[in-house]
């Protein structure tokens, strides 16, 4: 079977991705290039693989300036909203709020008949959830309040290298044999494979929809993030010793995470600060509703260490 002739292919549809530079948005273009005529919305042209750019249309733009979407929206079917603002300074949530009124105002004027967007895991009902969880289920009830059809899958950690969250758990367990951490060793989280994320993405494409959907998605299990890291320390041949501190605040935390790890201060907080929240997939819909089936955290972790290497 060709790549034209699959059941799923329609080469007819126009798929926006935005966050094509990004570690999702990066790695979701090259699944869908065989299906679909792929468009991707970025700021910056250069920071494209060479291997996407010839391969797609490309349109300048930035999801704060609404000028800079409506062309890119034109003849848009499905539109992937694959953008985060915890690099855009302490007023993040108010623009990541512009940016998805901007996003949504662009595809509803230009007749896009449906949204995709990644968000976060947590419940909504937390009082304690962080900031940028907070933010990321706002921007989907923006889409979801829209007259867009929108699918909201909402994902804890992302397991693969270069996906900013395992980046953290990575060097953590990597450059520290001891490790002194605050009480989040112990929430609960069901992270997901690259893989998995990836497929549900592409599925959404042509899930039937009736009405705009909030779909939960995660590996088979759920561990805690001390779990996590003891997995990750098992799969590189690693001895590691956890001890809690439950007094160590999420500022003290990100401040030490930007000396032990990769990541900047502030990206570190907002990851950090919803370590404190459980991100576990409460409603199993997309367990029935998806021909995917995710594998299990052990086999995700055992997948990224491989793709390191
Ligand atoms: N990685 C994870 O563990 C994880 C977990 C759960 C959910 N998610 C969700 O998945 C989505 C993608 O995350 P990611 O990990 O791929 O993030 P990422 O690697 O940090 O990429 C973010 C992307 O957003 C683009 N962007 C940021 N501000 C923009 C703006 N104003 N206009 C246009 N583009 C802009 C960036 O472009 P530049 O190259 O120009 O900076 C980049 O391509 C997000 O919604 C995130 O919440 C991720």
């Amino acid at each position: 079977m060709t790549s034209d002739d699959h059941p799923r292919c329609n080469r007819q549809k126009t798929v926006l991705v935005t966050g094509a530079t990004g570690y999702v948005g990066s790695r979701l273009v090259p699944q869908i290039l065989p299906h679909y005529q792929v468009r991707c919305l970025v700021r910056d042209p250069a920071r494209l693989d060479d291997s996407i750019r010839d391969q797609v249309e490309v349109f300048q733009g930035d999801v704060m300036h609404s000028h800079s979407l409506h062309k890119c929206m034109q003849g848009v079917d499905v539109a992937f909203y694959l953008i985060h603002g915890m690099g855009y300074g302490a007023d993040f949530q108010k623009k990541d709020r512009i940016a998805a009124e901007n996003f949504v105002a662009a595809a509803q004027q230009a007749g896009v008949s449906r949204i995709i967007y990644l968000g976060g895991l947590g419940d909504d009902a937390d009082p304690e959830l962080s900031p940028h969880l907070k933010s990321r289920h706002e921007v989907g009830q923006i889409f979801l309040a829209s007259d867009v059809p929108t699918i909201e899958l909402r994902a804890s950690v992302v397991l693969g290298p270069g996906s900013l969250s395992y980046e953290l758990i990575r060097s953590l367990t990597q450059r520290l044999p001891m490790m002194i951490c605050p009480k989040w060793l112990s929430t609960p989280t069901q992270p997901i494979a690259t893989q998995d994320v990836l497929a549900y993405l592409q599925e959404s494409i042509e899930l039937p929809l009736e009405k705009s959907e909030v779909f939960e998605i995660g590996s088979q299990d759920v561990v805690t993030y001390g779990g996590l890291i003891q997995m990750y320390a098992q799969e590189r041949n690693l001895k590691r010793v956890l001890i809690s501190v439950p007094l160590l605040t999420p500022y003290l935390s990100s401040l030490w995470l930007g000396l032990v790890t990769p990541t900047s201060a502030e990206v570190g907080r907002h990851l950090i600060e919803g370590l404190r929240n459980p991100t576990v997939v409460r409603d199993d819909k997309a367990r029935q509703i998806f021909s995917h089936q995710p594998m299990t955290t052990q086999e995700a972790i055992r997948q990224a260490v491989q793709q390191e290497a």
